[in-house]
């Protein structure tokens, strides 16, 4: 059964983590599934990718950035994430059109709206069935990287902190689509926690 699943979240949070715990899981129960993730998830994607979150190299525009993180969007939507669904797969994507709105969004302050009308360009309309939040405070997910390594991750604090309630904000619009989780809970906590949801949204299933 076709189900849209994404992960949100800011640095250290964990989300990547649970995604590969979830894939794993679905495949226990023979439930077809891909994991993929964004910035990437594609050949031009990774390529993207690779210029989004260097270090060196000329400083890149927030509108820039925005329209980088969309072409990969659209590309992993095409090629992937659609072709999945329809042949009744579940899909769950690692950040989504939610990170554009709270890092682009929130944290660089580009307009909101603006934002959702490439969002929806870019995916033409494809909304995630569930979003789940792996909320944690900026100081601990930082702290838990052994470096930091990439462009967002050396933002400031003061920028995390946007990301942060960002999130909290688009979560508490739409408590239907959301699931929000403490990330500081230990991680089998975490992982029962989203499956006890996951699974009710699979039809004729019983654990
Ligand atoms: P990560 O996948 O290793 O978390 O790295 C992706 C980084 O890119 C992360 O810092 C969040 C950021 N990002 C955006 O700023 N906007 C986006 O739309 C996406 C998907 C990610």
């Amino acid at each position: 059964m076709a189900l849209f699943i994404t992960f949100e979240g800011g640095e250290g949070s964990g989300k990547s983590t649970q995604a590969k715990l979830l894939l794993k899981k679905l495949q226990e129960h023979n439930i077809p599934a891909v994991l993929t993730h964004e910035p990437g998830g594609t050949a031009l994607g990774n390529e993207l990718r690779r210029v989004l979150k260097r270090k060196q190299g000329t400083p890149i525009a927030p509108g820039a950035e925005l329209f980088l993180f969309a072409a990969s969007r659209v590309q992993l939507v095409a090629e992937l994430i659609r072709p999945a669904l329809e042949q009744g797969k579940v899909v769950i994507c690692d950040r989504f059109v939610h990170s554009t709105l709270v890092y682009q969004g929130y944290g660089r302050g580009l307009d909101l709206t603006v934002i959702e009308m490439v969002n929806k360009i870019a995916t033409q309309n494809l909304r995630p069935d569930l979003t789940i939040l792996l909320d944690i405070s900026p100081e601990q997910g930082l702290m838990r990287r052994r470096s930091l390594e990439d462009r967002f991750e050396q933002e400031a604090l003061s920028f995390h902190r946007s990301v942060g309630e960002g999130y909290v904000k688009l979560a508490a619009a739409d408590p239907d689509r959301w699931l929000v989780i403490d990330a500081s809970l230990p991680k089998q906590k975490i992982a029962d926690i989203i499956w006890e949801t996951v699974s009710k949204l699979l039809p004729n299933f019983s654990a």
